[in-house]
């Protein structure tokens, strides 16, 4: 099986950066566990888990409907061949410089010839200012373009090879796994006040939706990540260390993962894990 080292196409949030001390937590697991994905996003997180634990039962929450952009790859890449033709007729071929407005028309001809489904995310990745994405035509006519159309096909063979797919709220997945000690759950909300466009949801992650999904880690064996951005472990350290309630992160093992952001300060990612087996 081959081994991911990313998501195969563009994803928001992917946990690309914590698969070496996930990949290492992981020894402390079962090899037979069953590993639900609550918040599948791309699927790394469930991909990583069936390339080191074959034998592990691993339950994607496609609530992104990440397949559906993985099973049109072939398209997309037909669409960014084109594009990629389209983006060397600029004079100086420079990947950061904003594209002509005469092949900005060009590449909206060709787009709007496409029939069916279009990855947006990856179109957006391809043409767009970093960071930046649109999830219409009708959107992606008013950006600026840049050529950053990659100079290879992507590729996702095998990739979700032995994952259970399957896609519902993150609640009625736990509710029917909640009660089996054999459980591990893999829990990566949204971040708070992070921009979540290309998510199924907009603007639905709110501090009390984020405080909910601690209840999926209370009892549970888990992994789950945020950053220090939120504070959550830190509120939830306080509230214990006060008497109001157990944190959820009591006892767990905490990995950090520094980000410098070009625009911003940096922050940290957290991994935050415990096997209560
Ligand atoms: C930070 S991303 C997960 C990234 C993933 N671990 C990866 O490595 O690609 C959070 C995901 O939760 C999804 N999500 C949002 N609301 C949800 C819900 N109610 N139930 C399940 N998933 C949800 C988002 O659409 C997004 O795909």
């Amino acid at each position: 099986m081959k081994t991911y080292t990313q998501a195969p196409l563009p994803f928001q949030g992917q946990k690309r950066r914590f698969l070496k001390h996930f990949k290492n937590a992981l020894k402390e697991f079962s090899p037979t566990a069953i590993y639900v994905d609550l918040f599948g996003g791309s699927g790394l997180l469930s991909h990583t888990v069936k390339s080191v634990y074959p034998d592990a039962t691993v339950i994607y929450n496609d609530f992104d409907n990440y397949s559906q952009r993985l099973e049109n790859i072939d398209k997309t890449n037909t669409l960014l061949a084109d594009l990629r033709v389209i983006c060397s007729k600029n004079p100086n071929r420079k990947d950061k410089e904003r594209l002509s407005d005469e092949l900005h028309r060009e590449i909206i001809e060709r787009i709007s010839h496409e029939k069916g489904f279009i990855d947006w995310v990856t179109i957006s990745s391809s043409l767009l200012f970093s960071m930046n994405y649109v999830i219409s035509f009708e959107q992606l006519k008013k950006e600026k373009f840049y050529n950053k159309v990659r100079l290879s096909d992507y590729n996702a063979k095998d990739y979700l090879e032995g994952v259970h797919r399957i896609k519902k709220d993150y609640r009625d997945l736990f509710a029917e796994y909640r009660n089996d000690p054999n459980v591990v759950f893999l829990v990566d909300p949204p971040y708070l006040s992070t921009d979540t466009t290309t998510y199924n949801r907009e603007d639905y992650w709110k501090l009390a939706d984020y405080l909910n999904v601690l209840k999926t880690i209370e009892d549970s064996s888990y992994f789950y990540f945020t950053s220090n951005k939120s504070q959550i472990i830190e509120l939830c350290e306080w509230m214990q260390n006060n008497g109001y309630c157990h944190s959820p992160f009591d006892g767990a093992t905490t990995v950090t993962v520094g980000t410098q952001l070009t625009y911003n300060a940096g922050y940290e990612d957290i991994m935050i894990y415990r096997n209560n087996n």
